[in-house]
């Protein structure tokens, strides 16, 4: 199918890719024509496991283009993918001024049956703008269709999200939509979802939110866990077990970050108000969420007394491993917080320090783990990266200061790292003193 993605952020880049891996003729389209233009050369702005790789290989088989006219893509394609961005304005309510300006380019486009789908998280109705919109500004006599087709996919996994997915939605009005719509995905061989436009848009929120939840009650169990002795990993792991809770998003730790979380809850609190409805569980997940940062700060403090002056070794800036997304990373706040006290900061992150050197300007960034734990009074683990499970724990003993691990994300065991001599504090667990 002659396809084109319009938006070449993170979700439009790699389904972009993947529908033409799947042998589609695509073109992503972008009104930034420096990215497009790096695209051209194979430069990827992301960093995305595997999609460096895609981008080549569909590029030199022609099923894979880039353009910086969207008018041009619209034109030359069935079927166009709104993938732009929806930021959180200051209220918390989506900006949805990219979506806009979009679908009025389609409709001045318009020289064929086009369908438009809406890929980018939107909230409920923006299908019934886009259908006015494309509507009023439409030239010629031409017939469209809108669909909704939420996007789940991780960063880290997104590649495998998008060839695997657990279900596809796609919400559609017409029989032609829907039929277009499951041919494209057919080659999936997925669970696919067909539902109205409304009920699409909303299983993207609800997922998500839910997601959220789950991942502050975990954190709120933590809490208790803190309080009585009791070992979160131990209690998330007999909750897992349950069928009906299942055994994923219950690790404790810091807190949610990135693109989608933090801007979709305040965008589903937002619409939910509109609407008439107080979203206070959600309201609740988002503070649980904020408190996440204090509490890891707050023992940090419980150790190091005093912040002034003291070196900390930070491992990992990124909002979750396999990413060099900061985008929400609760690590950004933290490592101010601690520069704010007068701390001196040494971080290593394996792939976001690019970024992380734009928006921390004292932080001092290593090549290794190793340097960012020698001289320090503290290593803190920020991002679960599966480099830091490997590490020679026995150097870095050697490397501190003093033998002290604040670890926000849980990545070792208590008491293996009682055996290694180190104070090792973390999330919902026992604290464990080393000699
Ligand atoms: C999320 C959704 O999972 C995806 O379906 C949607 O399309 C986009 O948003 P992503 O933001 O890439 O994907 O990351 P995800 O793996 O969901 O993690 C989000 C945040 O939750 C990260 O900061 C992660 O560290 C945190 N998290 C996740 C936890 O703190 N505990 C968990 O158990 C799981």
């Amino acid at each position: 199918m002659k396809i084109s993605i319009i938006g070449t952020g993170y979700v439009g880049l790699v389904t972009g890719s993947c529908f033409a891996e799947l042998g589609n003729k695509v073109i992503c389209a972008d009104n930034d024509a420096a990215k497009i233009k790096g695209l051209k050369k194979g430069i990827i702005p992301i960093y995305e496991p595997g999609l460096k790789e895609l981008v080549i290989k569909n590029t030199r088989k022609k099923r894979l283009k880039f353009s910086a006219s969207i008018s041009e893509a619209v034109r030359s394609s069935d079927i166009i993918f709104i993938a732009v961005g929806t930021p959180s304005s200051d209220t918390g309510e989506a900006d949805l001024t990219g979506i806009e300006n979009v679908a009025r380019n389609i409709a001045l486009n318009m020289n064929s049956y086009k369908l438009i789908v809406e890929k980018s998280t939107v909230p409920v109705e923006t299908g019934l703008w886009v259908k006015r919109t494309i509507s009023t500004y439409i030239r010629k006599k031409v017939r469209f269709d809108v669909v909704s087709n939420p996007e789940f996919l991780r960063e880290g996994s997104a590649i495998a999200d998008f060839m695997h997915p657990d279900r596809v939605v796609i919400g559609a009005e017409s029989k032609l939509a829907r039929d277009l719509m499951l041919e494209l995905y057919k080659p999936l061989k997925s669970h696919v979802v067909v539902t109205d436009i409304k009920s699409a848009e909303l299983i993207k929120h609800a997922s998500n939110s839910f997601l959220a939840a789950k991942i502050s009650f975990i954190n709120a169990i933590a809490r208790i866990c803190d309080k009585v002795g009791a070992d979160i990993t131990e209690v998330a792991y007999g909750m897992g077990l349950d069928k009906r809770i299942g055994p994923g998003f219950l690790n404790a730790g810091i807190g949610y970050g990135g693109s989608c979380f933090p801007k979709d809850l305040d965008a589903f609190i937002h619409i939910s108000e509109k609407i008439g409805y107080d979203f206070k569980l959600l309201k609740n997940v988002r503070e649980i969420n904020s408190q996440q940062q204090q509490l890891l700060l707050h023992k940090l403090k419980e150790h190091l007394w005093i912040l002034k002056d003291k070196f900390i070794g930070v491992l990992g800036v990124s909002f979750k491993p396999d990413t060099d997304d900061i985008r929400n990373a609760p690590s950004i706040d933290i490592v101010n917080y601690l520069e704010k006290e007068g701390a001196h900061i040494r971080l290593y992150d394996p792939s976001a320090m690019p970024k992380a050197k734009k928006l921390l300007k004292k932080v001092h960034f290593c090549q290794d783990a190793y340097s960012a734990a020698r001289g320090s009074d503290c290593l803190l683990i920020l991002t679960e990266w599966d480099e830091f499970k490997s590490l020679d724990l026995t150097k870095i003993r050697g490397l501190l200061r003093r033998p002290l691990i604040v670890d926000g994300r849980n990545m070792f065991k208590p008491q293996d790292m009682q055996k290694k001599g180190f104070t090792y504090v973390s999330i919902g667990r026992p604290v464990v003193l080393g000699r």
